[in-house]
């Protein structure tokens, strides 16, 4: 029996809700262990859609739900999540709903700053959620953040407030803005504090512990590897590592906790926000990959790019995060195609490459050389076994798997938990 880390393989959006929540309802606990509340996770349980941001899936289902010290937390975000959940009837309290008190916060400046860097030139902008997620994490790393933990002494806030404004303030100067006061952001904290603290915890020794115990453990990644701050398209990223390493160290735990790795990715790829796209359509097609995969940001709204699926990123990302297997998702939303694309090299400056270039500009130049494969006539929206498939469809998974050198783990042909195809199950893996 393994602990389980799902991981985005591509540039997120791959579907991770609907399995996260497959594998939730059998884990005992679901820990979230990078990002914030840029993720947007949609779960359908029993014909209710619930959509969680920052909140571990585990929540919907009762499991213990772990927010661990890699993620970064927007106090205000975290209780009007809650709030919102138990509106629909989820059960969320300081027993089921654990925070690290070593985890760093997003504060109001954090969202201000993402937006108006975004804002402020072409040439630059990312595509950010503009949640606040890459300045909040640059004050962790700048070693000026301020900590969950901080909040449950309001008497010492004031000079770290005041440490932390002597560098964002110095940055409003620069872009000719008012400067924020301490009292500003102490009550920004001290409002949110009464009702963050009762879920504070050392979550990497309730986590020991229950590892030691034997229960399941679920790392719930957020964003995919392709966002890596590190691994990805960089600058084009989040300011998170997401690729499974960080399970680890996002939830403070050994690297032996973690076990198996699951990388869910889709038929055909996406992205939302800026950067290079080596497979993507602006034709017909990937209007139609848009419109029949529902491709709009959960958080955002905004429209996904759509284009061909990269098994060459994909068998990069497999290594970077050590999948050991496959969740292929939307699969159906390549039904009725008379012949589908798969990208199994780049070109760059006239030679043949078989990954992913680190640098910027190669990124942006390399042209994707494709392999065509026949389309199906038939539909795989809710197939439940491979008897089910068209044998085209089959004959695309067993050369995708080929292609990234990964075994595909399971299909999943429709939103609803029951039509999946399942060949190796993570948790007895
Ligand atoms: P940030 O994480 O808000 O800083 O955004 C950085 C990049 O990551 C942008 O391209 C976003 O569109 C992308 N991103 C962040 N969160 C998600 C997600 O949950 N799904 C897909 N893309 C995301």
């Amino acid at each position: 029996m393994a602990n389980v880390v799902v991981v985005g393989a591509q540039w997120g959006d791959e579907g991770k809700g609907k399995i996260v929540d497959w594998l939730s309802d059998r884990a005992d606990v679901v820990v979230r262990f990078q990002g914030g509340h840029n993720a947007g996770h949609t779960l359908v349980v029993d014909g209710v859609t619930y959509k969680l941001s920052l909140l571990p899936s585990g929540v919907v289902r009762g499991k213990l739900s772990i927010i661990g010290n890699g993620v970064v937390v927007d106090p205000h975000a975290l209780i009007s999540e809650i709030e919102r959940l138990k509106g629909q009837g989820v059960d969320i309290t300081p027993d089921t709903l654990k925070v690290a008190d070593n985890a760093t916060l997003i504060l109001s400046l954090h969202g201000e700053l993402d937006a108006l860097r975004e804002g402020s030139n072409e040439g630059t902008r990312i595509g950010t959620t503009k949640r606040g997620i890459g300045p909040a994490y640059e004050d962790k790393v700048g070693r000026r953040a301020i900590r969950l933990r901080d909040l449950a002494n309001l008497s010492t806030l004031r000079p770290k407030i005041e440490r932390l404004l002597s560098h964002h303030n110095a940055l409003r100067r620069g872009f000719g803005l008012p400067e924020f006061t301490v009292d500003a952001i102490y009550d920004e904290l001290a409002s949110a504090a009464p009702k963050v603290l009762p879920y504070l915890d050392a979550t990497w020794e309730i986590l020991d512990e229950r590892r030691r115990a034997g229960d399941r453990i679920l790392f719930e990644g957020a964003q995919g590897a392709l966002l890596d701050v590190d691994h990805g398209t960089y600058p084009f990223v989040t300011s998170s590592n997401t690729v499974a390493g960080q399970a680890a160290t996002g939830s403070g735990l050994g690297p032996k906790a973690v076990g198996y790795v699951l990388g869910i990715a889709k038929a055909y790829t996406t992205r939302v926000g800026e950067g290079p796209f080596p497979t993507e359509l602006t034709d017909e097609v990937g209007r139609r990959l848009g419109e029949r995969g529902h491709e709009f940001g959960t958080v955002t709204g905004r429209p996904r790019r759509c284009g061909w699926l990269d098994a060459v990123a994909l068998r990069q990302t497999a290594r970077t995060s050590g999948i050991d297997g496959i969740a292929l998702t939307k699969l159906d939303v390549l039904d009725g195609l008379p012949e589908i694309r798969v990208c199994v090299g780049y070109e760059l400056d006239g030679k043949r490459i078989s990954r992913l270039p680190a640098s910027q500009g190669a990124q942006a130049r390399i042209e994707p050389i494709y392999e065509t494969v026949e389309g199906w006539s038939g539909t795989t929206a809710g197939a439940r076994s491979w008897a089910q498939l068209p044998a085209q469809a089959i004959k695309f998974v067993r050369r995708i798997e080929e292609l990234i050198e990964c075994p595909i783990a399971l299909v999943s042909t429709s939103p609803e938990r029951a039509d999946t195809i399942l060949v190796a199950d993570p948790f007895e893996d």
